[in-house]
């Protein structure tokens, strides 16, 4: 029951984003996020935020347009510097997308939190909504996971200096890439892996839907760390929350081992988008996106007639 004939997505069903038609040709898509700092060094934080709000516009199908800072600062206890790299950083990633910053809002805060609001364009026939995938389909999925247990041990102290720069690399990198490849072939829905976790967020696309998934868990690409972290139980407590949640969609989670499940849930910070695509072309789009620099895009599953509404993971 569509609130409005222009809103296109809305909040009936959990989407990335929600979309309103203008006219026939346009529609605008609007979305925000904004979090506690993940890492040390705010020019780096800055770049994350702005990656990760400006995610969920790809992962429908537009592009970024204009953008609009969230801050909540603590004036009286963190140099204003943090505030000025974050910001930096943030907007040197906005002009990367091709999108404008237009103005924003600060508030004193105790804890230190910035993200963004972001307004996005696309072809209202165009809009890629997390459901809708066809049996038979191709499941791809452009980043690797495990970003959330990486963030929990930069936390904790215990990672290196390499492997913040690896995670930070790919929480920063932006989706317009993998988007902008992926359109141009035939896909049926897409949405980018973020708080639910892997397995969250592609139950998110067969929940009540006509079709099941099948995924290939020794295809799915992960942060070679995070395997080592969650095997010592450092995970963040979300991940617990979205397993629990989700555990009943998933048929194999028995004789999954435990710590894998906790990477297969882990919630993660600007992650990768997932695709479905028409099967004859899932190979050429893993192919075509590691050539455009999505480099470890991969296939990790396929849609299936059944069981409906229901994951299989698969060794
Ligand atoms: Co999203
Ligand atoms: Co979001
Ligand atoms: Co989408």
């Amino acid at each position: 029951m569509p609130i409005h004939p222009d809103l296109l997505v809305g909040l009936e069903s959990p989407d990335d984003a929600g979309v309103y038609r203008l006219n026939d040709d346009l529609a605008i898509i609007q979305t925000l996020d904004f979090f506690t700092p993940i890492v040390d060094d705010p020019y780096s934080f800055g770049q994350i935020a702005a990656a990760n709000a400006m995610s969920d516009i790809y992962a429908m199908g537009g592009d970024p347009l204009t953008a609009m800072n969230i801050i909540c600062f603590p004036v009286n206890t963190m140099d204003i510097s943090v505030l000025q790299e974050t910001l930096k950083g943030g907007l040197d990633k906005i002009k990367e997308a091709g999108a404008l910053l237009v103005g924003g809002h600060s508030v004193e805060d105790n804890e230190f939190k910035y993200g963004l609001s972001v307004t996005g364009t696309v072809h209202p026939e165009q809009v890629l909504t997390n459901r809708g995938a066809r049996p038979g389909d191709i499941l791809i999925l452009t980043k690797p996971i495990g970003t959330g247990i990486i963030n929990t041990a930069i936390k904790g102290n215990l990672a290196d200096k390499r492997l913040i720069n690896e995670v930070t690399e790919i929480m920063s990198c932006l989706n317009g890439a993998a988007k902008d490849e992926s359109i141009r072939f035939d896909i049926s829905a897409c949405t980018d892996v973020t708080g639910f976790g892997l397995l969250g967020h592609a139950c998110e696309m067969i929940e009540n839907q006509d079709i099941g998934l099948r995924i290939d868990t020794h295809k799915i690409p992960l942060i070679e760390k995070a395997m080592d972290f969650a095997n010592m139980g450092i995970v963040p407590a979300g991940t617990h929350r979205n397993r629990d949640f989700r555990r009943g969609c998933l048929k194999g989670y028995e004789t999954t081992k435990p710590a894998f499940m906790d990477v297969l849930f882990d919630p993660q910070t600007s992650g990768g988008l997932l695709i479905a695509v028409r099967r004859e072309e899932g190979g050429i789009l893993e192919q075509a996106l590691r050539e455009k620099g999505v480099k470890d895009a991969s296939i990790i599953g396929e849609f299936v007639d059944e069981p409906k509404g229901m994951i299989i993971l698969q060794d």
